[in-house]
C-alpha cells in the first residue's frame, strides 16, 4: 500500500486546475445504462472510484472507452445483475439500481457493506422504487428490484438526516422512463443532482426543478445518446482552498464554479482569510491572524459534510476554540484520533468536535481512514513540524485526482512511497 510523506513547513503559492466532479461522474456514468446509444462524458476524473464504476458498466455489458478525461459508454445490451465481488469496493455502485430498473424493469445488485463514516442505509432509495411500482426484496445479500411496469408516483426523499443525494439520483433515473408525471418532494439540491438532471435531459428526459426540493419528471418512452461535460469538483476545490489557508502565501484554484463552493469560501472569509473570486477562479490569502469558527454541516447549500474533516485540520492549527457539528454523518470523525497524534487538541461531544487551536502541529505516522479524513491528514501535515507519514493512501486515490502532484505544483514537499 502506498504512503504519502508530507514534509511540513513549506509555504504554498501559485495555481492549480480543479478536476471534474467525482460525485457527478459516478451517477452520470451509471445513467448511460438508460440508452442503447453511445454517450460521451467529458471531464471524468481518473480515480479509483470512477474506474470501479467503469468496471461495473463493462460487467453489465456496456462497451467502455476512455481517452484521458473523456469516456464513451455504449450500452447496446445490458444484463441486470451486479454481484458483490464487483460492487463491494464502492458504495456508490448502488446508483446503477435506478437505471437498471428503468431500462430492464429489474435489477439485482449486491447490497453495499459497512462504511467507515457511519451506517449508510438505502431505505429511502428502496422506498422510492416501491412507490414507482417495483417489488423490492433483499436476498442472499443482494437487493432485487422488479417492476413489470413502472408507474409515476409522488415520492418524499427526506430522511431524518436530510434528503439523500444518491437516493434522489436513483429515483430520478428510474422515473425518467415511468409512464406519467413523477414528483419527488424533499429532493436533494446538490449541484451533482442538477448535473445528472441536465445530462438526463440531454438524453431526452423531461425533468424540471432539479436544484430545488421539488423535482417533476414527465416520463418518456425512451432515451437517446448524449454528450456532456461534468461540473468541476467543488470538494476538491474546497480542499485546495483549505490547503491555501493552512499553509499558503496566495493559492488560486482555477476551473471552479464559485457558487458551488460558497459555503466554504464564506466561512474561510469569516475566519479571516482574504478570498477573491474572479470568473471561474478563487484565490485565498492569509490576512493577519485567523480566528476560530462554529461550523455545522448541512445539505447543500449549507456547509458540506465532505469538507468537515479538512476544516477540522485547519481549525486545529488556528488559535481559539472552534466547534464543528456533523449533522449528516454524525460518526464521521475518524480523523480526530489521527489529528490528536499530531498534537491537535480536539474533543468529541456527541456529533460535535470542540477544537482548541494549537497554532502548529507535529509530524507523525497517521492512518488514512476514509477519503476526506485522509485529505485532512495531508493538509495537517503541511502545517506540521517534521514529517507526516500518511498510510493507506488508496483512500485518497478514490476521490482526488493527483492530490500529491497538485500540492507539489503549489510548492509542497510531498512524496509518494510506492509499496513493494
Ligand atoms: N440516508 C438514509 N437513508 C437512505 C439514504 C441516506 O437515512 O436511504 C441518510 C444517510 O445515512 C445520511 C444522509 O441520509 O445521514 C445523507 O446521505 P446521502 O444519501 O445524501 O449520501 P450519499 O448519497 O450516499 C453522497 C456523496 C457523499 C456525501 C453525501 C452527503 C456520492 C457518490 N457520495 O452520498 O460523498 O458525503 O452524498 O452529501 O455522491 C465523499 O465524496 O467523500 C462522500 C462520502
Amino acid at each position: 500500500m502506498d504512503k504519502i510523506l508530507v514534509h511540513g513547513g513549506r509555504r504554498l503559492s501559485g495555481s492549480i486546475k480543479i478536476s471534474g466532479s467525482k460525485n457527478s461522474s459516478l451517477p452520470i456514468l451509471a445513467a448511460t445504462l438508460l440508452t442503447r446509444e453511445p454517450c460521451v462524458v467529458h471531464g471524468v476524473p481518473d480515480l479509483s472510484d470512477t474506474n470501479y464504476m467503469l468496471q461495473i458498466l463493462a460487467h453489465l455489458g456496456a462497451q467502455v472507452e476512455r481517452a484521458s478525461g473523456t469516456v464513451t459508454v455504449t450500452a447496446e445490451k445490458v444484463h441486470c445483475v451486479a454481484p458483490y465481488d464487483i460492487v463491494r469496493k464502492m458504495r456508490a455502485s448502488v446508483c446503477v439500481l435506478g437505471p437498471l430498473l428503468g431500462r430492464c424493469k429489474e435489477a439485482a445488485v449486491a447490497l453495499p457493506g459497512g462504511c467507515v463514516i457511519g451506517d449508510r442505509p438505502i431505505d429511502l432509495h428502496l422506498k422510492g422504487f416501491e412507490a414507482l411500482g417495483a417489488a423490492v426484496r433483499v436476498e442472499g445479500g443482494d437487493i432485487k428490484v422488479f417492476a413489470p411496469k413502472l408507474r409515476a408516483a409522488q415520492i418524499d426523499m427526506q430522511g431524518i438526516f436530510g434528503p439523500t443525494v444518491l437516493g434522489t439520483d436513483n429515483v430520478m433515473m428510474a422515473a425518467v422512463l415511468a409512464a406519467g408525471v413523477t414528483v419527488i418532494e424533499g429532493a436533494a439540491c446538490e449541484p451533482e443532482v442538477v448535473d445528472l438532471a441536465n445530462f438526463l435531459n440531454k438524453m431526452g428526459a423531461k425533468i424540471e426543478g432539479a436544484g430545488t426540493t421539488r423535482i417533476v419528471i414527465e416520463g418518456v418512452h425512451e432515451l437517446h445518446g448524449a454528450e456532456h461535460r461534468v461540473i468541476p469538483d467543488r470538494i476538491e476545490a474546497g480542499t485546495f482552498l483549505v490547503a491555501g489557508a493552512i499553509a499558503g502565501d496566495g493559492v488560486t484554484v482555477k476551473r471552479v464554479e464559485p457558487e458551488h463552493v460558497r459555503a466554504v469560501t464564506d466561512l474561510l472569509a469569516r475566519c479571516g482569510y482574504a478570498v477573491d473570486v474572479a470568473g471561474d477562479s478563487i484565490s485565498i490569502l492569509a490576512n493577519g491572524s485567523a480566528s476560530a469558527l462554529e461550523i455545522v454541516t448541512e445539505p447543500y447549500p449549507g456547509f458540506p459534510t465532505d469538507m468537515q474533516a479538512q476544516m477540522c485540520a485547519l481549525l486545529s492549527t488556528n488559535r481559539g476554540t472552534s466547534s464543528v457539528t456533523e449533522n449528516i454523518f454524525p460518526q464521521r470523525y475518524m480523523h480526530v484520533a489521527e489529528l490528536k497524534r499530531m498534537g491537535a487538541n480536539v474533543r468529541l461531544e456527541g456529533a460535535t468536535a470542540v477544537i482548541d487551536g494549537v497554532g502548529s502541529l507535529l509530524g507523525a505516522p497517521v492512518m488514512a481512514s476514509d477519503l476526506r479524513a485522509s485529505a485532512a491528514l495531508v493538509l495537517a501535515g503541511l502545517k506540521a513540524d517534521g514529517v507526516t507519514e500518511v498510510s493507506r493512501v488508496y483512500h485518497i486515490d478514490r476521490g482526488y485526482e493527483h492530490l500529491d502532484e497538485k500540492l507539489s505544483e503549489l510548492g509542497a514537499h510531498i512524496e509518494r512511497v510506492k509499496s513493494e
